[in-house]
C-alpha cells in the first residue's frame, strides 16, 4: 500500500495535460467456465490522453467489466498489453502493481460499497486514512469533492439516509478525492436518473479537464455515453470499426431501455 500522498488540489486549481496516459494493445481475456470458452476481451485496442474521457459502449456482457478490470490490473490478459505512461502493468511486481492501484488508479465501481454506520464525510475520507491521512486531515480534503458532488449538506447523514444516487455519489467523491491520473469507470450511472446520471458524467469530464486526469468509462447508457470526448463501441468482446460503430449506435439506442441493463 502506498504511503500517504496529498491530496489532489482543490478543483480547479490543477494545470492541464496532454499526453499519452494509457495504451491498450490486442488485449485478450478468455474466461473456461464448464468446457466453454467465453472471449470476454477478444483484441482490443486503443488509447486514451490525459485530460480526455473515452467512453466505452456496449451492452450487457459485451466484455466492459472484463475490460476495465484488466485495465487495472485485477485480471491478468491472456494476450495483448496495457501500458500505463508507458510502463507495462502485466510487468509490473506486486508491490509496484499495489502502488499503480493505489496511487493512479480511481476504479467507480457499478456496485457502490459504503460503511452504513459511518457519517457521509468519514465515508468519503476512508480512501485517504487508508493511504495513511490522519482522519482530520482526510476529512478535510474530502469535503471540497463532497461539496462538488452535491453533497456538502449531507456531511453528517449516515448511507442509510440517503438516496441510492446520493451513495453513487459519496463513492464517486471518495475515489475522487485521492487524486486519481486515471479513473476508470463501471456503469457509475446505474443508480442515477437521466439528470443525475449527466451531472455526474459531467463531474468526471471536467475532472479530466480540470486535473489532466484520463478517465475510462465503460457503460450500456447512450446519453452517458454521448458525453464523452471520444466514444467507442464494444460489442463480444471486439471494438467495433469506425463505420460499424455509427450503425451499432443507431441499434443500442433501441436497445437502451430493454433487457440489456444491467
Ligand atoms: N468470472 C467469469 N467466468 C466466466 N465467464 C465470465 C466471468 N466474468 C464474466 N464472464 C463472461 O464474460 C462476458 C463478459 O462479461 P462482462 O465483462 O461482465 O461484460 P459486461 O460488463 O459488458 O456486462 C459475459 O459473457 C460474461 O458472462
Ligand atoms: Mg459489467
Amino acid at each position: 500500500m502506498a504511503a500517504s500522498k496529498p491530496a489532489s488540489p482543490p478543483p480547479g486549481t490543477a494545470g492541464r495535460e496532454r499526453s499519452t496516459l494509457l495504451e491498450v494493445h490486442e488485449l485478450k481475456k478468455h474466461y473456461h467456465s464448464l468446457g466453454e470458452e467465453v472471449r470476454a476481451v477478444d483484441g482490443v485496442s486503443f488509447d486514451l490522453q490525459a485530460g480526455e474521457m473515452l467512453a466505452i459502449h456496449g451492452p450487457s456482457g459485451s466484455g466492459k467489466s472484463t475490460l476495465l478490470m484488466t485495465v487495472a490490473g485485477f485480471i491478468r490478459p491472456e494476450g495483448g498489453r496495457v501500458l500505463y505512461r508507458g510502463q507495462q502493468i502485466a510487468a509490473l511486481s506486486e508491490r509496484e502493481r499495489c502502488s499503480y492501484l493505489s496511487r493512479e488508479v480511481g476504479f467507480i465501481h457499478q456496485s457502490i460499497h459504503l460503511m452504513a454506520h459511518v457519517k457521509v464525510v468519514e465515508n468519503a475520507a476512508l480512501y485517504l486514512v487508508l493511504d495513511g491521512m490522519s482522519l482530520r486531515e482526510a476529512t478535510a480534503a474530502a469535503i471540497p469533492w463532497l461539496e462538488r458532488v452535491g453533497l456538502g449538506q449531507r456531511l453528517s447523514h449516515r448511507p442509510e439516509q440517503l438516496s441510492g444516487g446520493e451513495r453513487q455519489r459519496v463513492a464517486i467523491a471518495r475515489v475522487l478525492a485521492r487524486g486519481p491520473r486515471l479513473i476508470l469507470a463501471d456503469e457509475p450511472t446505474g443508480n442515477l436518473d437521466s439528470v443525475r446520471s449527466a451531472e455526474v458524467i459531467e463531474l468526471l469530464s471536467s475532472i479530466a479537464r480540470e486535473q489532466g486526469a484520463g478517465v475510462l468509462l465503460v457503460t450500456h447508457d447512450l446519453e452517458a455515453a454521448a458525453i464523452a470526448d471520444r466514444r467507442m463501441v464494444l460489442r463480444d468482446g471486439r471494438l467495433l470499426e469506425a463505420a460499424d460503430q455509427v450503425q451499432a449506435r443507431g441499434l443500442l439506442s433501441g436497445e437502451r431501455d430493454g433487457a440489456h441493463r444491467r
